[in-house]
């Protein structure tokens, strides 16, 4: 029995192989957490370090992740190689009783530390968790080109980019009725940047970094994979109708026919982002 044998390991490292796969991990781009459940991180724990490494603060907390075991990515770590080397690109990292710092107790065995963007992810956590009553479990940010495109061409705001994506795909309403949160361009990595996302994600499910990439969430690896792949096929779409239309499009998914996507499946619309 190996640590990769546990159900939840293994469907972490395929999401990381399909992230690779789709093209939004090039280098060392991306990175992805999940909150264990009590009895994914019992399964885990025989295979944990002797001596878990040092306590590292965090520069943000949170209250309800206290005591909290997650899985990440490494900094710096390829996602390309997580498959072939989970216990050198990936950790399982224990938060203290304060909610404030790391320790890491399996994984990173040729050295290193979660990804920089942990104290994103962190707090991200922590408003999902509160938001959707203890259900959310995975964050998921990624550089998908064809979003990250669009940060160049409309307005930075939710409403611009919601309402671009909805109309591109008829299943987008559907998909994240919300709607996408849009954070400025900021420097990355940092207590900043974490602060400004998880504002966003109070509200939201995904939040696009101006010129840098996507952060999804949602309660499984399926459900916050498909949110990622859904809105950068939405962009695609989006940019392919107008690089094709010369920078114009004949006709698009109306305000009216959103509100009848969302009556027919029973989902309710963020309003003020329709028209
Ligand atoms: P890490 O290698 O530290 O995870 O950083 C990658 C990245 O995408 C930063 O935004
Ligand atoms: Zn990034």
């Amino acid at each position: 029995m190996k640590i990769t044998d546990i159900p939840v390991m293994n469907d972490y490292i395929r999401m990381c192989a399909d992230g690779w796969d789709q093209g939004w991990h090039e280098r060392n781009g991306g990175n992805l957490t999940y909150r264990m459940r009590p009895e994914e991180v019992d399964q885990c724990r025989p295979f944990f370090k002797e001596t878990p490494g040092d306590w590292v603060d965090m520069g943000v907390q949170a209250d309800n992740l206290k005591g909290e075991y997650f899985l990440s990515t490494g900094s710096g770590k390829y996602f390309r190689n997580v498959p072939l080397a989970p216990q050198d690109n990936l950790c399982l990292l224990e938060i203290d009783g304060e909610g404030k710092r790391w320790r890491i107790v399996w994984g990173l065995e040729q050295g290193g530390r979660p990804t920089s963007e942990f104290p994103s992810h962190f707090l991200n956590h922590s408003v999902r968790k509160a938001a959707t009553k203890g259900e959310n479990r995975v964050i998921y940010h990624a550089h998908p080109a064809n979003l990250i495109a669009m940060t160049y061409l409309l307005p930075l705001t939710a409403r611009d980019f919601t309402r671009a994506l909805w109309q591109s795909a008829t299943e987008c309403p559907v998909v994240f009725p919300g709607g996408v949160g849009v954070v400025p361009w900021m420097v990355p990595g940092g207590a900043d940047i974490a602060l400004a996302t998880s504002k966003l994600m109070k509200e939201y499910d995904a939040a696009v970094w101006a010129h840098h990439g996507l952060f999804a969430s949602g309660p499984d690896f399926d459900t916050t994979f498909g949110l990622m792949h859904t809105i950068e096929k939405a962009a695609q779409i989006y940019l392919l109708a107008l690089s094709a239309g010369g920078g114009k499009l004949r006709q698009t998914i109306e305000d009216n026919d959103l509100r009848a996507i969302a009556k027919e499946f029973g989902v309710t619309l963020r309003e003020e982002f329709l028209d």
